[in-house]
């Protein structure tokens, strides 16, 4: 039983409980973040942190610690986690309140919540083979950029993959690609990578940006620019990205292969980058 982190206390995740009141649990009143562990060393800590300040600042909840703060938190949590590879959870809510009202209650307790899961890596079967994937209509709102605990549209959308015996699923808004229920999407047409630029309707993956960084150390052809639901179609590569999920082939995509219905070179070479990177720099090593 791991041990968490809730509001001041290390408990048991069994023992660990929130009042009903919790605007967390009434209203999906709050933020979260997901950060990779690796032997034990949190992975661009720096960057999942700025994330949630911004999530916080998103959704007018004043941050409750300061980064000093939650390394610590976050560190005492690694210490005492089973899995030396950890999928870090955080959670703010605005706390609970003295009655049920959609305006914010005048006196904010936030409740602060941090869990360890075990982190591990794609199945090999998935980065040998890619995986599968069904698209929909994106309907979310308007402020896919924060981190926020209100999921039910990326659950239903998920779901969705799931009943189809699919990995993921991904969303088009207004004829253009946004992203996955739960992950980044880049395609690769003509041997250039290319995908959708950060915007209100995405959330800026950590991931993201280090799959950005290595096609521009490893001087892969890449372009940041609206992608559009024909070009996702007819996309020679597709992959996914996240914190949980590193960088995985999208073979068949509606039930139809994508190009050779195989992982593509780019997306060999880029797997082949990923892997380097996490044996050396996230794992404490040198590049
Ligand atoms: N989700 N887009 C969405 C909608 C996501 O939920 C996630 C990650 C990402 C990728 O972000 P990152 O590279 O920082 O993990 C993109 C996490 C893992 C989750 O909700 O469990």
């Amino acid at each position: 039983m791991p041990t968490v982190y809730l509001n001041g206390e290390f408990l048991p995740l069994d023992q660990a409980r929130v009042p009903v009141m919790d605007r967390g649990f009434l209203f999906g009143d709050g933020v979260y973040e997901v950060i990779p562990v690796y032997d034990r060393r949190p992975f661009r800590l720096g960057d999942h942190l700025h994330r949630l300040e911004q999530s916080l600042a998103g959704i007018r909840l004043e941050n409750p610690h300061s980064r000093a703060e939650w390394e610590a938190l976050i560190g005492k949590v690694i210490e005492t986690s089973p899995w030396e590879d950890i999928g870090l959870y955080l959670q703010v809510t605005r706390g609970p309140a003295p009655t049920r009202d959609h305006a914010f209650p005048t006196q904010v307790r936030p409740t602060v919540f941090l869990m360890p899961m075990a982190l591990k890596p794609p199945p090999s079967e998935a980065i040998e083979h890619g995986v599968a994937a069904i698209t929909a209509r994106d309907i979310r709102w308007l402020r896919c950029d924060l981190k926020t605990t209100s999921l039910l549209a990326n659950v239903l959308l998920r779901q969705r993959s799931v009943d189809a015996d699919c990995a993921e699923t991904l969303l088009i808004r207004d004829g253009w690609l946004t992203e996955g229920a739960a992950s980044s999407v880049f395609i690769v047409r003509e041997g250039v990578i290319l995908t959708p630029p950060e915007t209100h309707l995405m959330l800026p993956g950590i991931t993201y940006e280090v799959v950005l960084e290595l096609a521009r150390h490893h001087g892969m052809a890449h372009e940041v620019r609206p992608v559009s639901e024909a070009e996702l179609r007819t996309a020679d590569e597709i992959w996914l990205t996240s914190s949980t999920k590193e960088v995985l082939a999208v073979t068949r995509l509606d039930g139809r292969p994508v190009g050779d219905g195989i992982p593509g070179p780019a997306y060999r070479r880029m797997w082949a980058a990923y892997r380097d990177y996490k044996r050396t720099v996230m794992r404490g090593g040198r590049p």
